[in-house]
């Protein structure tokens, strides 16, 4: 009795171990581990680690200019073909003038108080450039549009920026594709290549810094301006600690650069475009994850082959991405979390930028009637222009917060408390 009983411990006290050592080792093999407990059960979500890569000779290119466009691919990568075409669905646009009454008032004098409506799915590209009520004399708008683009500039250098629209239009093939985020070595597993010539100007061996994936939607999900000198597409920065709104606004400040200058106020300003790249790499998952983990599931198709889906997607219209979250979420309601999060923000950006559309008012005000001297309201001007940056930085950004509300809400906070300055310059 006694020995059996005795057994039967050791028995409890050895699977103990076992239990703690798994536990343990579970842990210390930490975000897997935790990943396979929490979320995957047996399988879970697909992984990088789920898919066959190949390495294949690039096909022959039928495209005019020798880049292997995603017809060409199709053969060797049809779900990749498929999914990236599949961008076609998101076509859905909403003007923020009409959403946002007081963008006519801040832009006013520039293209974007004309025509301002939200982006929709690549495959929109050269068609939405192409009929934009804002005027675009010069090739330098189809930068971030189409590879024809990046590989004309590659082969003929930055002249290309500055010939006309029309006639390099005319050359065009195709929308974002293949080449712009592989060159021509898609086969060779997916490697990215960053094909726009100016990513490799601006950040150098900086770029090492950024993870591929990311830096390929950095291409173009970005800030960026035309060169007064030679209207080269170019990124306001040299590294990752300089993607701030305080330095970029320095650096243009610094090389005396404006968009526009505004008529009815005189304050020369600037139009921030898309800074969804600098937006998260100062945002909590900068270090953890890229913009492929958020945009493009891990899919399998029926004949079992595994791919990243090339149809960029919002995480939370997506089952297979918003069961990525759970591995560091937990159970939390992903859905609910972003759009109280985003509402937060887009309850503040209105706030602020009603704010900036008034003292916009009193500006232009001041400077008819004359209230102040020019030296005085030179210094509003500059207040304004800096109200007005920090604000586009953040309304402009394409998460609505999702991706960094911290920085979201400091800028509209930095810009709310220059527009309260410049509004006390002016004696409101
Ligand atoms: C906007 C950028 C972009 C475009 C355009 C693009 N890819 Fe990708 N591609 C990526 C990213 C990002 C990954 C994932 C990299 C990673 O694993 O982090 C990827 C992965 C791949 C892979 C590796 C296998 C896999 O499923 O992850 C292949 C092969 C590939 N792409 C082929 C293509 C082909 C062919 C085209 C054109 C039809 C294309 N890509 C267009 C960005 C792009
Ligand atoms: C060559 C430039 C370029 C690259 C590279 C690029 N994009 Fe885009 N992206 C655009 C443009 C331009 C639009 C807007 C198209 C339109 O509205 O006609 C867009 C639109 C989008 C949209 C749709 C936005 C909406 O409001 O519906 C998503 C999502 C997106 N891109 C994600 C990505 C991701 C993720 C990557 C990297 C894997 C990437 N993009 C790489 C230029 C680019
Ligand atoms: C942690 C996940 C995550 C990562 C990583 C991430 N995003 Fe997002 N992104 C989101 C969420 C959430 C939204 C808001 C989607 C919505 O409103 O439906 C969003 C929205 C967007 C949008 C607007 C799309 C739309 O349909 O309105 C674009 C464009 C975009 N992201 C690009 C990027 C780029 C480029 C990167 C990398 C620099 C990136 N994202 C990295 C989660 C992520
Ligand atoms: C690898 C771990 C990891 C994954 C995967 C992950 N997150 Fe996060 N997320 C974090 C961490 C860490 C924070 C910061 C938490 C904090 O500060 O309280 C965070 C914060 C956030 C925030 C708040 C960001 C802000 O600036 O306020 C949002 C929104 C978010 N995550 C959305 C998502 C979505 C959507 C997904 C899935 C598509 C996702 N996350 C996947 C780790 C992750």
């Amino acid at each position: 009795m006694e020995k059996s009983s005795q057994i039967r411990k050791l028995i409890i006290a050895a699977a103990v171990v076992v239990l703690a050592v798994l536990f343990v080792g579970g842990f210390a093999k930490g975000k897997d581990m935790m990943y396979h407990l929490v979320n995957r059960g047996a399988l879970g979500p697909l992984t990088r680690a789920d898919i066959q890569y190949q390495n294949v000779d690039a096909p022959m290119a039928t495209s005019n200019d020798g880049t292997v466009n995603a017809n060409d691919w199709k053969e060797l990568y049809p779900y990749i073909v498929t999914t990236m075409g599949d961008n076609k669905k998101n076509d859905y646009v909403v003007s923020y003038l009409e959403q946002d009454p007081y963008l006519v008032n801040i832009y006013e004098g520039y293209g974007f108080a004309k025509d301002y409506g939200s982006a929709r799915g690549h495959e929109y590209c050269l068609e939405d450039v192409s009929k934009t009520q804002r005027p675009h004399a010069k090739a330098n708008c189809l930068t971030c549009k189409t590879p024809n683009m990046a590989k004309l500039v590659n082969d003929m250098g930055v002249g290309v920026y500055s010939m006309s629209f029309d006639e390099v239009m005319s050359l065009m093939e195709e929308n974002v594709s293949c080449y712009t985020c592989h060159g021509n070595d898609a086969g060779n597993a997916g490697k990215i290549t960053i094909t726009h010539s100016y990513v490799q100007k601006a950040l150098g061996e900086n770029m090492a810094a950024i993870d591929p994936a990311t830096l390929s939607c950095g291409q173009c999900h970005i800030e960026y301006y035309f060169t007064p000198a030679d209207s080269e597409t170019m990124m306001p920065y040299h590294s990752v600690a300089e993607m701030t709104p305080e330095a970029i606004l320095a650096y243009y400040d610094s090389i005396g650069f404006s968009d526009w200058t505004q008529e009815s106020t005189g304050a020369k300003l600037l139009k921030a475009q898309h800074p969804e790249m600098e937006t998260f790499l100062s945002g909590k998952h900068a270090a953890l994850l890229n913009c492929a983990d958020c945009h493009m599931p891990i899919e399998q198709a029926e004949d079992g082959t595994v791919y990243h889906s090339h149809l960029l997607v919002s995480p939370l219209e997506n089952e297979t991405l918003l069961s990525t979250c759970a591995e560091c979420h937990g159970d939390t309601d992903m859905v609910q979390m972003v759009h109280r999060l985003q509402d937060r923000v887009t309850a503040r950006e209105t706030e602020v930028g009603n704010k900036l559309a008034e003292f916009n008012d009193a500006l232009a005000d001041a400077v008819q009637k004359k209230t102040l001297s020019e030296t005085k309201l030179d210094e509003v001007r500059k207040i304004y222009r800096e109200a007005q940056w920090f604000f586009d930085f953040c309304y402009v950004e394409n998460s609505e917060g999702a991706h960094n509300s911290e920085l979201s809400f400091h800028c509209l906070d930095t810009s709310e408390a220059k527009i309260e300055e410049g509004m006390k310059l002016l004696g409101n």
